[in-house]
């Protein structure tokens, strides 16, 4: 098989920051063949990036190296009873994948409709939104070992899933690459509320008994007013992981701010929104050379136009420094930084 790699290519349509940086190849990847022969030229020897859609990563220099693009496609479905088990591969479109699953009443991801990016990605950081973590409809992945030139199962607990995490970022980073997902969904939608602006959505548009399309669409809604788009302000939506805090710091933090915002995780810890944090440091709203941070949502930073990937860089370490002085709390990023 001859493989169809690509060199001296601009990244700027594959990084949804919009970051004009350029990588030596590139390399497509349709199917698994394409892993193997990759893998028999020896190339994963040398140094090289998975990239789905580019909706987590800044690139802040050239790339040296091969990036490897997933872009394979398919869906099957297998009904037993009344779950569904829906395999996609990597390079499916997330949101594509969601409505898909919708049409067919496939109840489990409605609330997660638009999150950028691929299947392929979407345990690598166990995306989460509105109320739900990719985990809860996790069932199993196909991967490929870039060590070994062969391909293996993961089930979930397989993969140490938790908030913002798996094995894929941490123990295995960088070391497989994720072909295919099976989820388990349900033909009987349990409608899942529990985020504060779903309930207020639905009222102020009078929906009592949503459906699971009416809950992305809502969904959908509160995201655009929230998230710049990509398409014309460049981000990788937060910037920034929640922070999750021991008892202790947040007793500390509560004392002197009653109103920070906070929600109880296992384990007698406390998340914090990252947002307020920032927010209250005075960085909402505000512009950084070319980057910048969103008006609407001081969790994610934007590059206004022109911005270089260091710029954006440069100023997560302002926010950092600031968040860590004024509540001694350090954050930590959740994009992929290249
Ligand atoms: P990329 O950015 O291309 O890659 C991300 C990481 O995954 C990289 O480390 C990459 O090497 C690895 N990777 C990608 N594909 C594979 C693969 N096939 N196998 C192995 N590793 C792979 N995230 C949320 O969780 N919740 C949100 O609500 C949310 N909102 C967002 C809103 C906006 C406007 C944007 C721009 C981003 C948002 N994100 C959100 C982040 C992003 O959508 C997710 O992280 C998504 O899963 C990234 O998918 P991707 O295909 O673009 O991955
Ligand atoms: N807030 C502020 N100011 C801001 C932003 C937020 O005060 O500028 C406070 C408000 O109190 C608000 C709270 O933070 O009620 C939570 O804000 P929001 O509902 O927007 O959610 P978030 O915690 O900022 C997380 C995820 C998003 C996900 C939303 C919805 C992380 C790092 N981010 O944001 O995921 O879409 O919840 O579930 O967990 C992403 O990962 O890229 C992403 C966008």
């Amino acid at each position: 098989m001859e493989l169809n790699i690509q060199s001296n290519i601009s990244l700027k349509p594959f990084n949804t920051f919009g970051i004009e940086e350029k990588t030596n190849y590139l390399i497509e990847v349709n199917d698994n063949e394409t892993l193997t022969e990759i893998f028999k030229q020896g190339l994963f020897t040398k140094n090289f990036f998975v990239l789905g859609a580019g909706s987590n990563v800044l690139f802040t220099k050239p790339f040296d190296g091969y990036i490897i693009r997933m872009t394979s496609k398919g869906i099957q479905s297998k009904v037993e009873s009344d779950d569904v088990y829906v395999t996609a591969k990597a390079g499916e479109i997330w949101n594509d994948f969601v409505w898909h699953c919708i049409r067919n009443n496939y109840a489990g991801i409605e609330n997660m409709a638009l999150i950028p990016g691929t299947v392929g990605a979407s345990p690598v950081q166990n995306i989460g939104a509105y109320g739900t973590e990719l985990m809860y409809v996790f069932h199993s992945c196909e991967a490929f070992d870039t060590q070994l030139g062969t391909f293996k199962i993961f089930k979930k607990e397989d993969c140490d899933f938790s908030y913002r995490d798996s094995i894929f970022k941490t123990a295995h980073k960088g070391r497989f690459i994720i072909t295919e997902v099976t989820y388990k969904l349900s033909l009987t939608p349990q409608i899942n509320t529990s985020y504060g602006a779903i309930e207020a959505e639905l009222l102020k548009e009078n929906i009592t008994t949503p459906s699971i399309a009416d809950i992305a669409t809502i969904v959908s809604k509160i995201r655009v007013e929230k998230l710049p788009d990509p398409s014309t302000v460049g981000n990788a939506g937060s910037f920034f992981k929640n922070p999750v805090i021991d008892a202790d710091t947040f007793e500390r933090l509560l004392g002197l701010y009653p109103t920070i915002p906070h929600y109880p995780m296992p384990g007698q810890q406390t998340k914090l929104a990252a947002g307020w944090l920032i927010e209250q440091c005075g960085w909402k709203g505000k512009d950084y050379g070319q980057a910048g941070v969103w008006k609407n949502q001081a969790l994610v930073l934007i590059n206004r136009q022109h911005a270089s990937g260091q710029e954006i860089y440069d100023l997560s370490v302002q926010i950092i420094n600031d968040v860590q002085d004024k509540f001694g709390i350090t954050l930590e990023r959740e994009v992929n930084l290249l």
